[in-house]
């Protein structure tokens, strides 16, 4: 029996080796079939949506491996503190971009650019964004969350508003925590939801003043090239009326270039 015994040794050897790189070929081809950021987990949904989950991964960089045909994007409570330009460039299907509950300070002009045609919703809220840069939402209309960010109302804002094609109620979500000129009606309030007040006047009224000061320079301008005009034209009258008193001249014109000289 020693010989049997040997042989389903041998055996039992080779099905576990078989066994084994069938489990570990499996799962080769499977990681690649669902190709995933690293560090992320994801998912695929039934109707075809990939999902990638990288929250809370301390992560400090955006991920650029990211496959690009996922729909959703988790990113939230990491430790993000900016989104460099073209930073989801490629994901030309994602819907959903939640970048919420991170260190946000700063968004950079196309940001989200590639994203405009199917991006519906982008959380940003609960971050640390202070201004706000139409430039980074440039060709963007979904719905974001931009609600519990410390943002500072000033000109800028005012006139950065109009410029995003954002769905207008996004808007709401900016609330002033300070403003510039200080105005207490506008602290805590929803920017959008306060239109009587007008963050831009100041700047205005500076302008105003540039204006004066460029007219009164113009004006000096004008009155001091009359005055040297009228000065150097008198000085050539009087040259003129020497010349011609100098002439020899009938009697009634000498008369007359007297009657101008008193007159100059
Ligand atoms: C993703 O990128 C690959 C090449 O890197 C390309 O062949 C494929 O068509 C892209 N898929 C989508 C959904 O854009
Ligand atoms: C926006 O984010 C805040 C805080 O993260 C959350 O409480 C709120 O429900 C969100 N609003 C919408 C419309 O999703």
């Amino acid at each position: 029996m020693p010989l049997l015994a040997d042989w389903l040794l041998r055996h039992s050897v080779v099905m576990c080796l078989l066994l084994h790189s069938l489990v570990l070929m499996t799962f080769c081809f499977h990681h690649a079939a669902t190709s995933c950021s690293k560090s992320c987990y994801c998912s695929e949904s039934e109707s075809g949506g990939k999902t990638v989950r990288c929250s809370n991964l301390q992560l400090t960089e955006i991920p650029q491996d990211i496959p690009n045909d996922t729909r959703r994007v988790y990113l939230d409570f990491n430790l993000f503190t900016t989104v460099p330009t073209n930073a989801f460039a490629g994901l030309q299907h994602l819907v959903e971009l939640d970048l919420s509950h991170n260190e946000l300070s700063q968004l950079e002009p196309g940001a989200f650019r590639g994203l405009g045609s199917s991006l519906q919703f982008l959380d940003l809220s609960s971050n640390k964004l202070v201004n706000f840069n139409a430039e980074a939402f440039e060709g963007l209309r979904a719905r974001a969350n931009l609600t519990n960010n410390p943002w500072h109302c000033d000109c800028n804002l005012q006139m950065a508003m109009p410029r995003v094609d954002l769905e207008p109620a996004s808007l709401t979500g900016i609330v002033c925590q300070t403003s510039d000129p200080e105005e207490n009606e506008v602290k805590g309030l929803a920017f959008l939801l306060a239109p009587d007040i007008d963050l831009c006047v100041a700047m205005k009224r500076t302008t105003d003043v540039a204006m004066l000061v460029v007219m009164f320079g113009w004006f000096t301008m004008v009155i001091s090239y009359l005055v040297y005009y009228v000065r150097a034209n008198q000085e050539d009258a009087r040259r003129h009326l020497e010349y011609l008193k100098s002439l020899p001249s009938r009697q009634g014109k000498s008369e007359e270039s007297s009657t101008i000289s008193t007159v100059v």
